[in-house]
C-alpha cells in the first residue's frame, strides 16, 4: 500500500461506505476505487487492518492469474521476483520480511514447484454421482 495518503485513502473509503456498509457496497467501491490497497480495513473498519490482505492458497494458482489483489503480477515468475526483492515497499509490510536470497536456479525451481501445484483437471466439476465418470 502506499502509505502517503492511505489515511485520506481510508477517510474516502469510510465516507463512501457511511449508510451503505452492505457487502456489495464494499465490492462496488474497491472495484471502482483504489480503495482495494487498503486491504481488509475496508471490511473490518480496524485501522489495524491496513493493508492486510488474507494469505491465498496455492491450489491450481498455475492457472489463476493475474495475481495478487489487484491482479498487478501477471505470471508466477513476477510473483517470486516480487517476494526476491522483499516484497513491496510500504509501511503495512511486516519488518520480518526481507529480501530473498535465492540464486536464478532457486527462483526457477520455485516457479516450477507453484506451477506444480495445478491440477489438469476442470476448474468446476458436476456433484458426486452425476459425471460421466460415476455413471
Ligand atoms: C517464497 C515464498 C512465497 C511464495 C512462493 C508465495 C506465493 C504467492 C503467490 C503465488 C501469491 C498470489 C496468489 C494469488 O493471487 O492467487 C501470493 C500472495 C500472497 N502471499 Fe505469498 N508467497 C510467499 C511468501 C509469503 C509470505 C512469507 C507471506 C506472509 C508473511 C505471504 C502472504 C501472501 C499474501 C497476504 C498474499 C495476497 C496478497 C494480495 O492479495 O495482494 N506470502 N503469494
Amino acid at each position: 500500500m502506499r502509505q502517503d495518503g492511505a489515511q485520506g485513502l481510508a477517510r474516502r473509503a469510510l465516507q463512501a461506505l457511511e449508510g451503505a456498509a452492505s457487502d456489495r457496497a464494499v465490492d462496488e467501491l474497491v472495484l471502482s476505487t483504489d480503495a482495494s490497497e487498503l486491504g481488509r480495513f475496508v471490511v473490518s473498519r480496524r485501522y489495524a487492518d491496513l493493508g492486510a490482505f488474507r494469505t491465498p492458497q496455492l491450489r491450481n494458482v498455475g492457472i489463476t492469474a493475474p495475481y495478487m489483489h489487484d491482479g498487478s503480477l501477471a505470471t508466477l515468475s513476477d510473483v517470486v521476483e516480487f517476494y526476491r526483492r522483499g516484497g513491496g515497499a510500504n509501511a503495512a509490510l511486516d519488518p520480518r520480511l526481507g529480501p530473498l536470497e535465492l540464486t536464478d536456479p532457486e527462483a526457477a525451481a520455485l516457479v516450477a514447484f507453484l506451477e506444480a501445484l495445478s491440477s489438469q483437471a476442470p476448474r468446476s466439476v458436476d456433484p458426486p454421482g452425476e459425471s460421466a465418470g460415476d455413471r
